[in-house]
């Protein structure tokens, strides 16, 4: 099967790796002197999250990462992108460092070397300690002060043997999802809070670069961000124009000032919120990136809106066309479309697919086996359009699948699946499904083309 994936377009030293992130895996929600997050919270306010599940417990890798560890070796992978907890490194945001807390990631970065595997860490995957919340959040500039100062302590600790460093996961969905539409921590609408927390979340990836660098010599800095392609759903120049303003939102609000580009003149316009902007800041947030991580997973269709939220554009559901679990539109042409976006309109320079999966409704049979083949598809089809990419001279690094174990999927709870690896949350039993037999045979067919 994956003899028909092309790989040898992919270079010799292409990086395969499985993603997780902190909050979605480690549990021991209040142990070794780790404070809340915003996560905890929402999560802990009923009616937030499906079921209402939480991550106190997760996948409990704080205590099971030496299994799961192993569970990367059986994969093959290289390289492993995982993600700090900020309130276990710095309980309050700011000030004194938890000992045990960044002794737990230490750990974890010894055990990854030790097995051979690579790894890529970002600082920031959606867990801000509740404490600055409280003061304020992302809608406040502090807060990307605070990133740059705890991503210090972070890259002084590890940065002897950590080079890939990412600052920030998806800032879309903390400032949009967080701050707009109100379905993930903190839980707010309100557009103000929300483009002021776009503005701040981009302005701590540029301090928190500047850190990072400081701390370590040689640092290859990135920044990880998700991306749909947008079409209109019909010709009507209100539906052409409504793309117009969904790609806007969703793409260039979050690419053009990272690229150097400022903030979109159109956007600005259409939020009417005024930027909390300082002298430097533009230069802050384009300081010129070693990588850029795009997670991909679907596409977006748009109708015109005009009396719907910002940006006045609405998502249509395209009948007739492939689903995953979580009724995403599986469309692998557009993660071609969007490597060769960020090649060409952006010139990256390096690029990694840092996140990109699938869940399904897995069943465990009797034999206690996982087969997942629309899984293991997706992941075949995924990696063939990142082939086809690189054959147009997208300079593709790596691929991380999303990811490494079924965990607690934020405001759709323990429901959706997208792990390689199945959890049985009652016992926290691993099992690997079909999918992830289907990437060891990927990884291993690619290596075997290794000169
Ligand atoms: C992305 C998140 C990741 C995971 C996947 C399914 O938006 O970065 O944590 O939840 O979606």
């Amino acid at each position: 099967m994956s003899d028909s994936l092309d790989l040898a377009a992919f270079p010799a030293d292409f990086t395969w790796g499985t993603a997780t992130s902190a909050y979605q895996i480690e549990g021991a929600a209040a142990e070794d002197g780790r404070s809340p997050s915003i996560w905890d919270t929402f999560s802990h306010t009923p009616g937030k999250v499906d079921n209402d599940d939480h991550g106190d417990v997760a996948c409990d890798h704080y205590h099971r990462w030496p299994e799961d560890i192993a569970l990367m070796k059986r994969l093959g992978t290289d390289a492993y992108r995982m993600s700090i907890a900020w309130p276990r490194v710095m309980p309050a945001g700011d000030g004194p460092v938890n000992a045990p807390g960044l002794d737990f990631y230490d750990r974890l970065v010894d055990a990854l070397l030790t097995a051979g595997i690579t790894p890529n860490i970002t600082l920031y995957h959606w867990d801000l300690p509740q404490a600055l919340q409280d003061r304020g959040g992302w809608t406040v500039r502090d807060t990307a002060e605070h990133l740059a100062a705890y991503a210090s302590v972070v890259a002084e600790r590890l940065g002897d043997r950590v080079t890939r460093w990412a600052t920030l996961n998806e800032p879309l969905c903390s400032a949009w999802i967080g701050h707009l539409e109100g379905r993930m921590a903190p839980g707010l609408t309100d557009l103000t809070a929300a483009v002021q927390a776009s503005y701040h979340l981009l302005l701590a990836h540029g301090l928190a670069t500047r850190a990072i660098r400081a701390a370590v010599p040689g640092a290859q800095v990135g920044l990880v961000t998700n991306h749909s392609t947008v079409e209109a759903a019909s010709t009507r120049p209100e539906d052409i124009a409504a793309a117009t303003r969904m790609d806007g939102h969703i793409n260039r609000w979050w690419l053009d000032p990272v690229y150097g580009r400022g903030f979109p003149a159109d956007l600005r316009e259409l939020y009417g919120v005024e930027l909390p902007e300082r002298p430097g800041d533009l230069d802050t947030i384009a300081a010129p990136l070693d990588w850029h991580g795009l997670n991909y997973y679907f596409p977006a269709t748009v109708t015109d809106d005009p009396r719907g939220p910002v940006p006045y554009a609405r998502e249509i559901r395209v009948p007739d066309v492939p689903r995953t679990g979580m009724d995403w539109q599986i469309d692998a042409d557009g993660l071609e479309a969007l490597l060769l976006r960020l090649t060409d309109d952006y010139g990256v320079r390096e690029l990694y697919v840092t996140e990109n999966g699938s869940a399904f409704p897995d069943t465990v049979s009797p034999e206690g086996t996982v087969h997942d083949p629309d899984r293991a598809r997706y992941l075949e089809q995924h990696v063939s359009a990142c082939a086809r990419a690189v054959r147009k001279g997208a300079p593709l690094a790596g691929y991380y699948a999303w990811s490494l174990l079924d965990n607690f999927e934020w405001a759709y709870g323990y429901d959706k699946r997208f792990g390689l690896v199945h959890v049985d949350y009652e016992t926290q039993t691993r099992t690997l499904k079909t999918s992830g037999r289907r990437y060891a045979d990927i990884i291993r067919a690619h290596r075997q083309m290794r000169p």
